[in-house]
């Protein structure tokens, strides 16, 4: 439109200048010719009264004067006369000008002394009218008098503004009749033409080649198509090869890494490529509080950690809610935007929500009512009706956007977390030929408990929709079973793993989350060993045993049971004062929340409460610093972290405990970990804690504090064996393993 306008305005523009111009032009033209007219006539007239008027004054014929004058009175326009004597004096005038006589005219004398006639516009009333005086002399050429015509000029003017109407109508006409060809010609020329190519690009784009989208022609578009097909053709045959190649490495490899799973992606879905949704986007733009400038960040959540490597090796797209306050000046017309900055992996797709909409579908009943449905903290899940209307409005808005981005051939949809329990449903609805897997990052409940949820069987069917169902453990799984199995009429196979509903089969199956061993080298680098060096001393740490926590402000990760294991640790063994701290790196999380925010309070009250207690000179036991720490920063504390203590009271998997292992390439360290984690299951060499026991608590961390070097070692090289095998590529790998194969035991049968 904006360019459209671009090309019509100045045509416009022009045009009406033009005619105004001529119009002018004209106007000034009739004006003139028709006072010219006037003019003429009240000459005339003025002299043809001449005689009669010289005959009134010589005999002082007031009668025949007056009869003179009333002659004008019967004339259709405004007009009249009016004899003077030779002192200027009116001897007589028509009677609608009977005004006229208090009318000043210093003029008058000037005729008389001069004998000269005068012509002029005047006012009269609410008139204008036009003057013509001559004088009237005698045979010796003595002045008698005066006679004058008035003449109203209305007339003049109502002409002019007649012709200024049929003028501007003309100019309309003709403007209009300038827009509709260039419409015309705009769409035959431009607009057809393009959407004839943004259809085909549409097409081609889904992988739809056939000729019945086809642009070709001799034209210039049929050109530009002709060239496109071709770079097209040999991505395809490149992709082939990729493709062929990949399955002959991956026979070969053993460990997981980027590249094994880039060809296993490249093998398995061919020229499809991986869409991935999830509400928390991996990058997002948000103002600087200090600068004021944007800047990119890193949000602080186990989908990213997990989720960001594998989309930078497999490429695709990646459509999450576009929640920072600068997100939109960031993408193109499409929403979308190339990921990570600057290196472009990936394409993230925002989704952009309202208020009103974050609020009921993100806050309302994804993190007030779901959250804590599945994690068992005894924080009482809230279903707001409301919520539940705009948690399927919302859902419906992201399905919308996965199905414009669908491939025609192959689709397959990686769906994150609970945000999107409706979402498969909606998905297949519309294509349902579109494998889609789901992978929940949270804990699955107990039947009892989840039928606690009065949206169960819409939320379980939604799901169910899905070919895949994720989670970290074993455990999670025979939960979701057993709930379909109590709260949904389907049919559970407990040999398959699988639910049966109006003949359609889910498989559930645990894969257990990791991260990608990007933090190995930490052992090697120079700018880590300096960023460690600023912290020690930042917060004098020289010489302490120094313990780390790193979390989202979250009522589920045991934060205030830590805080008082601390304090309780330090209580039953005061040898430690001055040598031991622990630093807490707690990102706000959700603070919209009340519960979230009553949290935030409490815990700097137990931080500041506990500092006090114990302090000496500049030592405190708790270092509480609560703000958002990207990974880069992140990592120099894991390095210098005698101590991990995780203690989450409920946790799918925690990534914090995998990553900090990840980073231990010195072997220097104990993981403290929650026995309520899913991690816990697979790192077995952690020292277990429950963290509602505040004594068993404490003694962990004296165990860890004094631990022999010799065990911390062989433990942590037990772990780092672990994660390093079941990394985030295995993790991935899995899952489209699977995915894909499901489909061919089904494409089998059928
Ligand atoms: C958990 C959820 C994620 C979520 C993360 C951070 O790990 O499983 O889906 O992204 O918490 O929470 P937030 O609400 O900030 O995304």
């Amino acid at each position: 439109m904006k360019r459209l306008l671009l090309f019509i305005l100045p045509i416009l523009i022009i045009v009406a200048v033009v005619f105004t111009i001529s119009g002018i032009m004209q106007a000034r033209f009739t004006e003139d010719r028709l006072m010219e007219d006037l003019q003429r006539k009240a000459r005339t007239v003025d002299e043809s009264l001449e005689v009669s008027a010289r005959y009134i004054l010589i005999n002082n014929d007031l009668r025949s004067a007056n009869r003179l004058v009333e002659g004008f009175q019967k004339r259709e326009r405004l007009q009249g006369c009016a004899i003077y004597d030779k002192e200027g004096n009116i001897f007589a005038i028509t009677q609608k000008f009977s005004g006229w006589k208090d009318k000043d005219k210093p003029y008058l004398k000037d005729i008389l002394a001069k004998k000269a006639p005068r012509g002029s516009l005047e006012n009269f009333n609410e008139y204008s009218v036009y003057s013509y005086i001559i004088p009237v002399t005698d045979d010796e050429n003595n002045v008698l008098g005066m006679v004058e015509v008035i003449y109203d000029t209305s007339y003049v003017f109502t002409t002019l503004a007649i012709l200024w109407k049929k003028l501007s109508v003309s100019l309309i006409i003709l403007l209009v009749l300038i827009i509709l060809t260039m419409l015309l010609i705009q769409r035959q020329i431009f607009t057809l033409p393009i959407l004839r190519l943004t259809e085909w690009f549409q097409h081609f784009q889904r992988g739809e080649t056939e000729q019945v989208y086809s642009v070709k022609g001799k034209d210039e578009l049929g050109k530009l198509a002709s060239e496109v097909e071709q770079v097209a053709l040999s991505l395809r045959v490149a992709r082939k090869v990729v493709s062929e190649k990949a399955t002959e490495r991956m026979q070969k490899d053993e460990l997981w890494t980027e590249a094994r799973l880039r060809d296993l992606i490249n093998a398995r879905l061919g020229e499809s490529a991986l869409i991935v949704v999830s509400n928390r986007e991996p990058y997002m733009h948000v103002i600087d509080d200090i600068t004021g400038q944007p800047k990119c960040i890193r949000p602080a959540s186990g989908v990213v950690t997990a989720i960001d490597p594998i989309m930078r090796s497999s490429g695709g797209t990646w459509i999450a809610h576009g929640s920072g306050n600068a997100d939109r000046k960031f993408v193109n017309s499409k929403d979308k935007l190339g990921v990570p900055p600057g290196d472009n992996r990936y394409i993230l797709k925002r989704v952009w929500l309202s208020k009103e909409e974050e609020e009921g579908y993100y806050y309302g009943f994804a993190n007030e009512g779901l959250w804590p449905l599945c994690h068992m903290t005894h924080t009482r899940p809230v279903f707001r009706e409301s919520d539940w209307q705009i948690y399927k409005k919302v859902n419906q808005k992201f399905a919308d956007s996965v199905l414009a981005e669908l491939p025609v051939k192959n689709p397959l949809v990686f769906i994150q977390d609970y945000h999107f329990t409706l979402l498969a449903k909606m998905i297949k609805d519309k294509r349902p030929d579109t494998r889609i897997a789901l992978f929940w990052h949270i804990p699955w409940p107990n039947p009892e408990v989840f039928s606690t949820c009065p949206y169960q069987d819409q939320i379980l069917e939604g799901m169910l929709s899905c070919d895949l169902i994720g989670f970290h453990v074993q455990g999670h799984c025979n939960n979701f079973l057993e709930t379909a199995n109590k709260l949904l009429e389907s049919r559970v196979d407990t040999e398959k793993f699988s639910v049966v509903r109006f003949g359609k089969e889910t498989f559930v199956r645990p894969f257990p989350i990791s991260v990608n061993g990007y933090f190995d080298q930490s052992g090697q680098n120079p700018d880590l060993a300096k960023e460690m060096d600023k912290i020690k001393k930042e917060y004098e740490l020289e010489g302490k045993i120094v313990a780390i926590g790193v979390d989202r402000i979250d009522y589920t990760k045991g934060l205030l049971e830590r805080m008082l294991a601390v304090d309780r640790f330090i209580g039953k063994n005061p040898q430690y004062k001055n040598k031991f701290v622990f630093i807490q790196l707690a990102a706000p999380s959700r603070t919209h929340i009340k519960h979230y925010h009553d949290l935030m309070n409490d815990i700097d009250e137990l931080v500041e409460k506990k500092n006090w207690k114990y302090s000496e000179g500049d030592w405190r036991p708790i270092i509480y610093l609560k703000r958002h720490f990207s990974p880069e920063e992140i990592r120099p504390y894991y390095a210098l972290a005698d101590i991990c203590i995780v203690s989450s009271l409920h946790d799918g998997m925690n990534l914090v405990a995998k990553e900090y292992v990840a980073s231990k390439a010195d072997f220097n360290g104990v993981l403290i970990l929650s026995r309520f984690t899913g991690a816990a299951r697979e790192l077995t060499d952690s020292v277990p804690v429950n963290p509602y026991s505040i004594e068993e608590f404490a003694d962990a961390i004296k165990l860890s504090v004094e631990m022999p070097p010799e065990e911390r070692k062989k433990r942590m090289e037990n772990m780092r064996r672990i994660v390093s095998e079941n990394n985030v590529y295995r993790w991935a790998g899995d899952i489209i393993t699977e995915l894909t194969a499901l489909k061919r035991v089904k494409a089998i049968k059928t």
